[in-house]
């Protein structure tokens, strides 16, 4: 039988006049947004624009938080943050198999940890590892999932620059096997521009810019078409570039 078009066609994360207060503040006032499935977004924004709250919310991971709205999202959701919050009693496998089950699991956690460059680190503990091995493993861990929507709250955000440019390329490999939705909350211009194939800005509580990244990967940074959209993202955060 054919598969239905509308199971197809149908987007893996649909907000509909999605809002969220604090004590009376409006952080999130009515966002409409639809994520295709196995796109890969960026949602950049001010520090305290709301971007931990709009991706907290699809997660499902505020309900103690005043709001309303309707928000359907799938049911296997990974999420990474900017802390890799690995167990620090568990070695780094045990970490990743964490809350999973099956006889393959420790096979598929041990795949996970080779794909994100980390075979042979099994046994380690997180305090063996580096901050960019850290983030590795969180990785390896939200993967094992298989995931049909991975949230990443700035991931890389701790991170020094090189390390960040080396993950920037892991994820998008991780994003090209596994191809699951992504939505990176990012403050980086570069790093959404570099990553995403669309990118929002959040502003005064609503998506004020949706920016299609029509760009091949792998992306460089001296792209000169990617300046141009550098250009309309820095506008639509208030910033401008001519400081000299
Ligand atoms: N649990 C909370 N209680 C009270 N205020 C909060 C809470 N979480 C976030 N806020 C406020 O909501 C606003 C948006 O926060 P957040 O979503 O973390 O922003 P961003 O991730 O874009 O930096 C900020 O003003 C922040 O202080
Ligand atoms: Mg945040």
């Amino acid at each position: 039988m054919a598969p239905h078009t509308e199971q197809l066609t149908r987007p893996a994360v649909s907000l509909r006049g999605l809002t969220r207060s604090f004590e009376g503040r409006t952080v999130l006032d009515g966002i409409d947004l639809d994520l295709p499935a196995g796109q890969f977004t960026a949602l950049l924004g001010h520090s305290g624009s709301g971007k931990s709250t709009l991706l907290r919310a699809i997660a499902g991971l505020d309900h103690k938080v005043a709001g309303s709205g309707e928000l359907s999202a799938p049911q296997r959701v990974s999420v990474v943050f900017q802390d890799s919050r690995l167990l620090p009693w568990r070695r780094v496998l045990d970490n990743v198999l964490l809350g999973t089950n099956g006889k393959d699991a420790a096979d598929r956690g041990r795949a996970a940890l080779a794909e994100v460059g980390l075979k042979g680190r099994e046994r380690a503990w997180p305090s063996e590892l580096s901050g960019g091995e850290a983030q590795r493993a969180a990785l390896a861990r939200s993967l094992v999932r298989e995931p049909e929507l991975l949230l990443a709250d700035e991931p890389f955000g701790a991170l020094d620059a090189l390390t960040r440019i080396r993950m920037h390329g892991l994820l998008r490999r991780l994003w090209q096997h596994h191809r699951p939705s992504v939505l990176l909350v990012t403050h980086d211009v570069d790093e959404a521009i570099v990553l995403a194939d669309r990118v929002l800005v959040l502003d005064n509580g609503r998506i004020g810019l949706d920016l299609t990244i029509d760009r091949p990967h792998p992306r460089s940074h001296r792209d000169p078409l990617l300046g141009e959209y550098r250009e309309r993202l820095l506008a639509a955060l208030g910033v401008t570039e001519d400081l000299a």
